[in-house]
């Protein structure tokens, strides 16, 4: 086949799906590192190869002095990144303020008291802009400080695509509609994902980054009151009540995996088979209806190694999410506002 249609097909594949992830395009085709210019450009591992060589290095040295000091930096971190990708794709619309013309996303439901690490990305962004100038997008930041998070909290590696761009809007409702909230049913959660052209096994996979991190009250205390949750474990049910009162306590904070909180493992996968994941939308992988998500609970449970795996394979799917390539979008010299 010659180049040019296999160009129109990829043209014609991105196109059909605007709002999808593109695995398949994750190895690099039609890859100019730091060129930018291709505007259909895929992502590419070594995008950075000759314009910021040292970028990834100067990205864990950031985070490991960040997470030494607060080691829930690395959760809040590999979360941002979640919640830039499922909001008009992986383009860290997430970090920006509110200006004459950005209505932030940083004060959506799902991120208002609650996301944070902004400081840490200004730090590396700040640092990257000194090595090499206008080069480093702070959506790829975003992709590198979340799996450098993971790594540095004992988790898996992958070879990372990287070349996204920035985006010059954000979306305040965009926000608010495409992120899961913590009551979801099953049912919710696979439509949440399937959004994002995201399936059952990236659905459990990825909530598999509650291994590390914790939530507020006001995310779980729904299963405390009125009509108390039953899956709930009894002695766990008695204890989050202590830490989240029926009123007041709202900000209150409790481990998403207790045992090993800032351990990158799958035991968040063995609590909930022993009736104890912190959120509605943890348990219901295993209590709700979908065979497909009930069966991934127990083997990743069973298995850390097919846990790790299936993690890798589906974070690069999630940074895979509508990225900004070539010529479209911007390389932001502040993360926090356009250029
Ligand atoms: C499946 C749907 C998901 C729901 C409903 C959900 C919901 C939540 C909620 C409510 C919190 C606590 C927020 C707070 O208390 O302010 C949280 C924390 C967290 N989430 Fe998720 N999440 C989901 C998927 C994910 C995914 C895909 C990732 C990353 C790959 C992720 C990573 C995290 C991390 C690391 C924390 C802890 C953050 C910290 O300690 O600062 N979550 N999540
Ligand atoms: C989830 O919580 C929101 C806000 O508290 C509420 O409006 C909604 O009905 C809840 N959904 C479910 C499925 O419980």
């Amino acid at each position: 086949m010659s180049s040019i249609k296999i160009s129109l097909l990829v043209i014609a594949f991105l196109a059909a799906t605007p709002s999808q992830a593109h695995p398949g395009l994750g190895f690099g085709w039609g890859g100019h590192p730091g060129n930018g210019r291709s505007p259909f450009a895929a992502l590419s591992p070594d995008f950075y190869q000759f314009s910021c060589p040292q970028a990834n290095d100067i990205v864990m040295s950031v985070l490991e002095k960040a997470i030494a000091k607060d080691p829930r930096m690395a959760a809040s971190l590999l979360r941002l990144h979640f919640h830039d990708c499922f909001v008009q794709g992986c383009d860290a619309s997430i970090l920006l303020d509110d200006s004459a013309t950005i209505t932030s996303e940083k004060n959506s439901g799902p991120n208002k008291n609650s996301v944070r690490g902004f400081e840490v990305i200004d730090e590396i962004k700040s640092k990257l802009e000194e090595a090499c100038p206008g080069t480093v997008s702070c959506a790829d930041i975003l992709a590198l400080a979340a799996r450098g998070s993971t790594v540095l909290r004992g988790g898996p590696s992958w070879e990372l695509p990287l070349g996204r761009r920035d985006s010059t809007t954000a979306s305040l409702s965009g926000s608010n509609r495409n992120i899961p909230p913590p009551n979801s049913t099953i049912g919710n959660l696979v439509t949440f994902f399937k959004r994002q052209g995201l399936d059952e096994v990236d659905l459990v996979a990825l909530s598999g980054a509650h291994t590390i991190g914790v939530a507020r009250c006001v995310t779980f205390k729904q299963r405390l009151y009125n009509q108390p949750d039953e899956t709930l474990e009894k002695s766990f049910y008695f204890g989050l009540k202590t830490v989240c009162p029926q009123s007041g306590g709202d900000n209150n904070i409790s481990p998403l995996d207790f045992p090993s909180p800032t351990t990158f493992d799958n035991s968040y996968f063995n609590l909930i088979l022993w009736g104890k994941g912190l959120l509605n939308s943890d348990q219901v992988l295993l209590s709700g209806t979908v065979k497909e998500t009930q069966q991934l609970v127990k083997q990743y449970a069973q298995d850390n190694t097919l846990f790790y795996n299936h993690f890798a394979k589906s974070m690069i799917k999630m940074g895979n999410i509508s990225p900004l390539t070539g010529s479209n979008g911007q390389v932001r010299k502040n993360c926090r506002r356009v250029n």
